[in-house]
Formats: C-alpha cells, sequence, structure tokens
C-alpha cells in the first residue's frame, strides 16, 4: 500500500505555457529528507477518477525545508498528457498528491570503490527539464562547500527555456569572484536550434548538449577546452538526465575514451557515468 502525503501548491511560475517551476509545501508536516538527484511522484485523480501518478525530478536543494521545487513540461503531443494536463491547470493554494522522494541513478558518488573520498570533477549534462536534478546538486554542492570541481551543462531548444540560467549563472560568479578556491563551479548552454529567429540573440554552444563532448578540429571538445586537460577515467564523473538520445549522444563521445556506466560497472566496482533518461 502506498502512502499518499498531501501538498498546497505554493507557487506556480509559467517560463512559457508549457513549462512551469512549481513548489509544493507538505499539508502534515515538514519538507522529507531527501538525496540530490532524487524523485518525487506527484498524484491527482485521472478522468475515470483513479490516480494518475508520474515521477518529477526535485529541483529544490536537499537543505530547502520549505518547499520542495520542481520544473514541469506540459506534454501535448501526439495527445496530451495525462498528468501533465492537469498540474498545468493547478492554481496556487491547489492541493495535490505526492509519494515520498526516490531513486538512486543520480545519487553523487561520494566515495571509490577502495573507499577513498571521491575528487573526480563532477559534469553534469541535463536536457531540457532534465536539468532538474542537477539544480538540486548545484545548491547542494555549493550548502555542503564541497571542493570539487563542478561544471553544469544545459540543453534546450530555445533560449526561454533555459530554466535556472540565473541562479547557475550567479554561482559561476560567486565562484569566479573567489578565483574558483573553495567553490570551483561553472555553467554553459547549449541552444539546439539556434538558427530560429527566437534565438537570434544566442551567441553561445550551438547544437544539442551533447555537442560539448564533440570533439573538434585536433580532437579536443569544448568541455576539454574548458577544462584545459584531456577527460580521463581518474579525473572526472558524469551525471545526465534527459532524453534517451542524449544520453546515447554523450556515451558515443565517452565510450571511446574507455568510461563506463554504472550499470556497466567493472568487476571491480569501478564506473564513470550515472544517467537517468525519459522512458
Ligand atoms: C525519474 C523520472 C523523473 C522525471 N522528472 C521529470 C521532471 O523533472 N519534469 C518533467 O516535466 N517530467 C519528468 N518526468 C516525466 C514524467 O514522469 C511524465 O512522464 C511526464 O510528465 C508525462 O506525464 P503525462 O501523464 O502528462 O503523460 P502521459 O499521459 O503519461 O503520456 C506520455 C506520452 O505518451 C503519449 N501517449 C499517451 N497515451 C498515448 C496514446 N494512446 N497514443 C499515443 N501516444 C500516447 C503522450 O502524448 C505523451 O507523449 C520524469 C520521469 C521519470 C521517470
Ligand atoms: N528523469 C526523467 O525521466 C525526466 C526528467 C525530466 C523530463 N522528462 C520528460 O521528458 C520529456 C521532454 O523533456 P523536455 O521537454 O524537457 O525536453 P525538450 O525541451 O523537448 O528537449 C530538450 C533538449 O533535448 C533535445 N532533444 C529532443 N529530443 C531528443 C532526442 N531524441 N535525442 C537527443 N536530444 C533530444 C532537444 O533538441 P531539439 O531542439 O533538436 O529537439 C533539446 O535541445 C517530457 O515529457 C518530460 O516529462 C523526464
Amino acid at each position: 500500500m502506498v502512502e499518499e502525503n498531501k501538498a498546497t501548491v505554493s507557487y506556480v511560475q509559467l517560463l512559457k505555457e508549457d513549462l512551469m517551476i512549481m513548489r509544493l509545501v507538505p499539508r502534515d508536516g515538514p519538507v522529507p529528507d531527501f538525496e540530490a538527484g532524487q524523485f518525487i511522484t506527484l498524484g491527482l485523480p485521472g478522468d475515470d477518477g483513479a490516480p494518475v501518478r508520474r515521477a518529477y525530478s526535485i529541483a529544490s536543494s536537499p537543505e530547502n525545508k520549505e518547499f520542495i521545487e520542481l520544473v514541469i513540461r506540459w506534454v501535448r503531443k501526439p495527445i496530451p498528457g495525462r498528468l501533465t494536463t492537469k498540474i498545468f491547470d493547478l492554481k496556487e493554494g491547489d492541493e495535490i498528491s505526492w509519494l515520498k522522494p526516490a531513486g538512486t541513478a543520480l545519487s553523487i558518488s561520494e566515495e571509490l570503490p577502495d573507499g577513498s573520498p571521491d575528487r573526480r570533477r563532477i559534469v553534469c549534462i541535463g536536457g531540457g527539464t532534465g536539468i532538474a536534478p542537477f539544480i538540486s546538486f548545484a545548491q547542494h554542492l555549493r550548502a555542503t562547500d564541497d571542493p570539487r570541481e563542478i561544471i553544469v551543462l544545459q540543453g534546450a531548444s530555445y533560449i526561454d527555456e533555459l530554466s535556472y540560467k540565473g541562479l547557475l549563472t550567479s554561482l559561476e560568479d560567486e565562484s569566479r569572484a573567489r578565483g574558483r578556491k573553495g567553490w570551483d563551479f561553472r555553467y554553459r548552454a547549449a541552444i539546439s536550434r539556434p538558427g530560429e529567429w527566437f534565438n537570434r540573440s544566442w551567441g553561445g554552444q550551438s547544437g544539442r548538449v551533447e555537442t560539448f563532448l564533440r570533439p573538434g578540429e585536433g580532437g579536443t571538445s569544448p568541455l576539454e577546452e574548458m577544462i584545459g586537460e584531456k577527460i580521463t577515467r581518474t579525473n572526472t564523473i558524469f551525471y545526465i538526465c534527459g532524453w534517451q538520445g542524449t544520453v546515447d549522444g554523450v556515451m558515443q563521445y565517452l565510450k571511446p575514451a574507455g568510461l563506463v556506466a554504472e550499470k556497466d560497472k567493472r568487476d571491480d566496482g569501478s564506473f564513470e557515468i550515472k544517467y537517468e533518461s525519459y522512458g
């Protein structure tokens, strides 16, 4: 029997007609403990009255005990999504059901298989709303003064879909102001439809987010240009969230370098890639 909880929708911000940031405040207790990278399951009655439940990655940090924040796409095609269509009808003050946070696919690696601390550079790659778990990561790693080098790469079709650009930019500004000492954070975005009129002010990376890993002339990728060294098995761990095509696109560049996903970890327990895909 699933334990269903109730929450109040405390904040709705429409970024565009089919993309929103929503905050929930639990009705019967505090925000539950969870780990950065986890999701919660939301539920509302469907047209037949039976609950429709779907998973949503938590964007707020585990340290935030005021609300749970989510970024949600209204699925419209080929037919309107059963839950997201109802979520987009909700107003501040309305009630929604939730099941407790779950998921380990994107938990932050703290230890290597030999028990030593994991000090590898963290590279997060989020396509579309797949940026959500990495907003939680970034805020959590900042709140805990994590000493590792952190890079967040975000992909979107349109510049107004770069949700959290402001937050991620301020985290990078802070890092720069501190000479990247004690807080080493960088953020870059890629726009996949750069030729469209709406994106005419875009001057950053063009193409889907995995193009940050595509070797350019001389064999160095934009990510390697940024970090100033080759990606190896020992210097970087990757976290990916988005379409399966995004995961496959990233793997296509990392596999030849000998990196493997947690799901295919070696006999000694080592791996360099964790992912959660929209499946
Ligand atoms: C771990 C995890 C985390 C997630 N995190 C997020 C997140 O942070 N943000 C987010 O926006 N989403 C997230 N999702 C996706 C979310 O769980 C839902 O899958 C999504 O919101 C769609 O739900 P829905 O009920 O609106 O669509 P559904 O009704 O489930 O429809 C899903 C798709 O199937 C199509 N479809 C349904 N029925 C038919 C049919 N009869 N014929 C043809 N096509 C059909 C729909 O058009 C739609 O494209 C996550 C999923 C997982 C697994
Ligand atoms: N953890 C999860 O499972 C999870 C998390 C969040 C969201 N979702 C679900 O995923 C769905 C869509 O997400 P979204 O709206 O956030 O994405 P989106 O905005 O449609 O796409 C984000 C980026 O991914 C690219 N992309 C689209 N299809 C791709 C493919 N097949 N392979 C590689 N890249 C692709 C897009 O490029 P183009 O411009 O070229 O299309 C764009 O750059 C929603 O239904 C959402 O509910 C699941």
